[in-house]
């Protein structure tokens, strides 16, 4: 297939880059092909291109600056992917998109007042601009009425970019203490991961596509998913993993003390949800995918790193 692919100087768009690159014509679209904060040149320039799919892992994702900058955050997490959808409707292409744990309000519980995983069918509350600019981008992919699928992530690094692993890692080579987060839950999730389950779910389409059945495929797996890595975790835990897993594969020879600490003793600009947990039973019904545990792509992900 001939895939558009956008935000690949970013981390989930550089892993899906390698991914599919092998096996398919990549049209890899950074913002001086694709400019996503001017969504009216969208529509035009996916025309040009005349690609057989679309992915989207760009975003505005500067969580707490898009608090000042709205306007900005909304050009490209919500007009521009309604424009991306536009351009695959018209194009009669598919849609791939991702979405985030921050468009829940993140306070779930189950009956016994525990934390509780969030459903895909749970209602969105964004906390934050950000989420409400992806909550409004999936809004106008599903009223687009484009073929398309929807994965929420969260918590996602890899070997690229800015991320909280490589920052842990930086500071944790640096420092002798570090103060973490310890009342937030979620998935630490690898970019490589997203990548590859999206491959094996690209690959689904393709056979559907090549056995004429691309309309039954898509009536029974069109929507929203979660998918991230499998587990959970809270920001402290996940940074003593980082270390001990980096000492034990020789990128770290000192560590340092880690500490939990409450998130109400670290503000930020935007508020962040104390619940991020996704489940993940509906991705593995439809799609049959398994989904790796977040220790065994966190080591994968060090692996690469060395
Ligand atoms: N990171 C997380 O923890 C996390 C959590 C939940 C969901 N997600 C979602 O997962 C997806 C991938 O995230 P990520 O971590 O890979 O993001 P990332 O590393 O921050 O990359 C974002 C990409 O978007 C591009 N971009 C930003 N503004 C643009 C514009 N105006 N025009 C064109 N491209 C633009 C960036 O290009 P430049 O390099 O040129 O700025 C970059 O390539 C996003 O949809 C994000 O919302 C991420």
């Amino acid at each position: 297939m001939k895939i558009l692919i956008t935000g690949v100087s970013g981390q989930l768009g550089r892993c899906l880059v390698e991914r599919l690159g092998n096996e398919h014509q990549i049209i890899a679209a950074d913002r001086t092909v694709l400019d996503l904060s001017n969504p009216e040149t969208v529509v035009a320039t996916v025309r040009e291109i005349a690609p057989d799919l679309i992915i989207n892992p760009a975003a505005y994702t500067a969580v707490d600056k898009a608090e000042s900058e709205p306007e900005l955050a909304a050009a490209v997490n919500t007009y521009a992917v309604a424009a991306l959808a536009e351009a695959a409707k018209t194009l009669r292409i598919p849609l791939i998109h991702y979405s985030t744990d921050y468009v829940y309000a993140g306070n779930k519980k189950d009956a016994d007042g525990k934390l509780a995983p969030y459903t895909e069918s749970d209602p969105v509350a964004p906390l934050n601009v950000y989420g409400q600019t992806k909550a409004g981008g999936e809004q106008a992919i599903r009223e687009s009425g484009c073929r398309h699928l929807i994965f929420r992530t969260s918590w996602v690094y890899s070997p690229y970019g800015k991320n909280f692993l490589l920052t842990m890692l930086k500071l944790a080579a640096e420092r002798e203490q570090l103060n973490i987060v310890n009342d937030q839950f979620g998935a630490p999730t690898s970019a490589i991961t997203v990548a590859d389950i999206t491959a094996q779910i690209i690959a689904q389409i393709n056979s559907a596509k090549e056995a004429s059945s691309a309309e039954n495929w898509w009536t029974a797996h069109l929507g929203t998913y979660h998918l991230v890595n499998a587990g959970v975790t809270n920001w402290c835990d996940f940074t003593r993993a980082i270390v001990q897993e980096a000492r034990l594969a020789g990128l770290l020879t000192t560590g340092p003390e880690i500490k939990g600490i409450p998130a109400i003793s670290y503000p930020t600009p935007a508020k962040r949800p104390e619940n991020s947990m996704l489940d993940l039973s509906k991705l593995k019904r439809v799609f049959g995918v398994s989904v790796p545990e977040w220790q065994d792509s966190l080591n994968e992900c060090l692996r690469r790193l060395h």
